[in-house]
């Protein structure tokens, strides 16, 4: 049954060993990482990593995130990387920062839709370095969900989009970062953000100096081809508001999604809060959860609130947009 939790296992050492198990002879396992959960291949076995691309229904040009455990595995999938991006892999790995490289012959064209590039990233969370290094090879893993859908931030929110197509889900508990990881290349004229993430811009720019930020948050961007503008959605549509006034006040089946907090006299169907304390980083590990959490509520329609764009605001609001965008040219831009 889809969404059984059937194949949901703790991720002790036995269950990881079984996992790693699991990866080498080509199966797919979900797993967790301080970002969001993932769904992992062995990312030199192009027929696994097919399989990747049927269980999520993602299409073929969407390039899928290398996965490694230690510096040592960068020269498997990789030419040697120019001195700033090795400096980024000092100062951030583990961490929710991908490094778009020069890739190898050694690494399937699947896993880069045919790109020269390879996106490289070691996550900072136990349960995935050690099934990596159990596997003994570099995992390629997308979020584990439909394509185009919520990421999952618990092992019930894999099991709920794939069920048991996945042959085996560790579960680590809630991932504390909660979005994806930033994703960083060092293009001819400096470092480009292709994905606004987990790591703040702001903290990147301290090691490289100014990053180009292409266009606005709600932009595609096509280097990036996942980036498409419909990305992580749930399935009610969404709007963005400035304030509470622009709910309409026939609004009793739809949700909100507050930031800091909302109204008392709100009359809606759920009302979900980011961070009371308007905390940033809280809201970031949270934001996935609560529109889990509306979409199960059977909302019809999603009112989230603006949040302020800078440190991890910015890749919240990245989110929101394309949630947003999914249903039309946004009305804001
Ligand atoms: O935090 C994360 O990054 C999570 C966890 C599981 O590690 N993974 C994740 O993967 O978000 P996915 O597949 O949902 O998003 C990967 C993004 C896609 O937008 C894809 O286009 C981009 O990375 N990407 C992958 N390889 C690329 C490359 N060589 N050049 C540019 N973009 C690339
Ligand atoms: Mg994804």
């Amino acid at each position: 049954m889809q969404g059984s939790p059937v194949n949901i296992f703790p991720a002790d050492r036995e269950n990881i060993v079984r996992a790693a198990g699991i990866l080498k002879s080509g199966g797919l396992v979900g797993f967790p990482t301080e970002t969001v959960y993932g769904l992992g291949a062995d990312a030199f076995n192009p027929e696994a990593v097919a399989a990747i691309f049927e269980v999520k229904r993602r299409p073929y040009f969407d390039p899928i995130i290398v996965h490694i455990a230690d510096h040592e595995q960068v020269p498997l999938v990789a030419f040697t990387p120019p001195a700033r991006i090795e400096r980024l892999m000092a100062a951030f790995w583990p961490g929710p920062l991908t490094l778009v490289m020069e890739k190898l012959p050694s690494v399937p064209d699947i896993v880069t839709a045919g790109l020269t590039t390879v996106a490289v990233r070691m996550p900072a969370h136990p349960v995935a370095l050690s099934l990596i290094r159990e596997a003994g090879r570099p995992v390629a893993a997308p979020s584990a969900n439909l394509f185009g859908r919520l990421s999952p931030t618990s092992a019930s929110h894999v099991a709920l989009q794939l069920g048991d197509r996945v042959d085996m889900i560790l579960d680590g508990g809630e991932c504390t970062v909660g979005l994806e990881s930033t994703i960083l290349k060092i293009g001819e004229g400096g470092p480009v953000l292709l994905r606004p993430g987990g790591l703040p811009l702001e903290e990147i720019e301290k090691i490289t100096g100014k990053v180009i930020v292409p266009l606005t948050a709600a932009d595609a961007i096509p280097e990036a081809p996942g980036q498409l503008p419909s990305h992580y959605s749930p399935s009610a549509p969404l709007r963005l508001i400035d304030g509470f006034d622009d709910i309409p006040p026939d609004s009793t089946n739809a949700g909100v999604l507050a930031f800091m907090t909302a109204p008392g006299n709100l009359r809606v169907k759920k009302i979900e809060v980011l961070s009371e304390n308007g905390d940033l980083r809280e809201a970031a590990a949270r934001l996935f959860s609560c529109l889990h959490r509306l979409d199960e509520a059977g909302v019809d329609l999603i009112y989230a609130q603006r949040v302020p764009e800078t440190g991890l605001g910015m890749a919240i609001m990245n989110r929101l947009c394309r949630a947003e965008n999914r249903n039309g040219p946004p009305r804001h831009l």
